[in-house]
């Protein structure tokens, strides 16, 4: 008997071939820096598939001429939307707790009663942000502003919402929750909104880390976080450049607990794993 994948969708998968998953590849590494390696063709597979057939589109080769032929018509958007489906959104309030009590204990006593502005860089659904915000309003006792900027616009928009489902609160502590976090009713039951009085101070907007804009201006603190995993050497490197030009002297870079920019930049002292200081 020959194995066939269980197929739970009840459509026939449209066939990915080599050739295609690679020009795929490049596409996405040449646009967004995020190196697909070969284990991921299943992925790519089942993520664009499901776009393909709203498309009524039956083959990848199709697909592609859509996306990288800039005279499509559809070829701006499209390329936004597979942008979209391709990266990993993945993320959760208080991710990584030990940043948030570095940065109350050690970094809001350095900064008591000036202004801090702050970069959420691959912010996904804002939940990063956020929960800087819960912070810097609790214990910052100056002025503060966060931007939280991410290549997919999509989760741009719902972070900008500021909605989540209840199944999300669950690292967010007690005190905060009840003061910045609004449960919802009705029609809106199963959802919690963050207060308005959070999100006068928090901006999203979409940004590519391979080329963020110069108005994004200059930072305090910057999270750059879970997304260089997706990076090779080259793309790491140069998005670290990127960030450094708008991190102030002295300002804070801090990135995940499992990456590393060993090798990566000598403008940069590392003051305690996955935090680095500028200068
Ligand atoms: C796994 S999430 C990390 C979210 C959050 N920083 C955290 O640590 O929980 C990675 C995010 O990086 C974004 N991303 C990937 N490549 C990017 C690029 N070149 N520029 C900007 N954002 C990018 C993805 O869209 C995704 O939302």
């Amino acid at each position: 008997m020959t194995a066939t994948p269980v197929n739970l969708t009840g459509y026939t998968p449209i066939e990915l071939r080599d050739k295609e998953f690679e020009q795929i590849s490049r596409w996405v590494y040449d646009i967004a820096g995020i190196r697909l390696s070969d284990n991921k063709k299943a992925l790519v597979t089942s993520r664009l598939g499901s776009r393909l057939r709203e498309l009524r589109l039956t083959s990848f080769h199709q697909y592609l001429d859509i996306i990288a032929n800039h005279k499509h018509p559809l070829s701006v958007t499209e390329r936004q939307k597979a942008l979209n489906l391709l990266t990993t959104n993945e993320t959760f309030f208080f991710r990584e707790i030990a940043h948030f009590d570095f940065i109350r204990e050690v970094i809001l006593p350095l900064k008591q009663g000036r202004k801090l502005r702050c970069w959420s860089a691959a912010s996904s659904t804002g939940e990063e942000a956020y929960s800087l915000a819960m912070e810097l309003a609790t214990h910052h006792s100056g002025l503060w502003e966060i931007i939280g900027t991410d290549i997919n616009v999509e989760v741009i928009e719902r972070a900008s919402k500021g909605v989540y489902p209840l199944t999300r609160i669950d690292h967010i502590p007690t005190a905060m929750l009840h003061q910045y976090c609004l449960k919802g009713a009705g029609a809106k039951a199963g959802t919690f909104k963050i207060k308005q009085e959070l999100r006068r101070h928090v901006h999203f907007s979409q940004a590519n880390l391979q080329q963020p804009p110069e108005s994004l201006g200059s930072f305090d603190l910057v999270f750059l976080r879970n997304v260089m995993i997706y990076f090779d050497l080259q793309s790491k490197t140069h998005v670290v450049e990127n960030v450094l030009r708008h991190l102030k002297p002295g300002g804070h870079l801090l990135i995940g607990h499992a990456e590393s920019l060993n090798g990566i930049s000598d403008k940069l002292t590392l003051i305690r794993p996955s935090v680095y200081i500028a200068g």
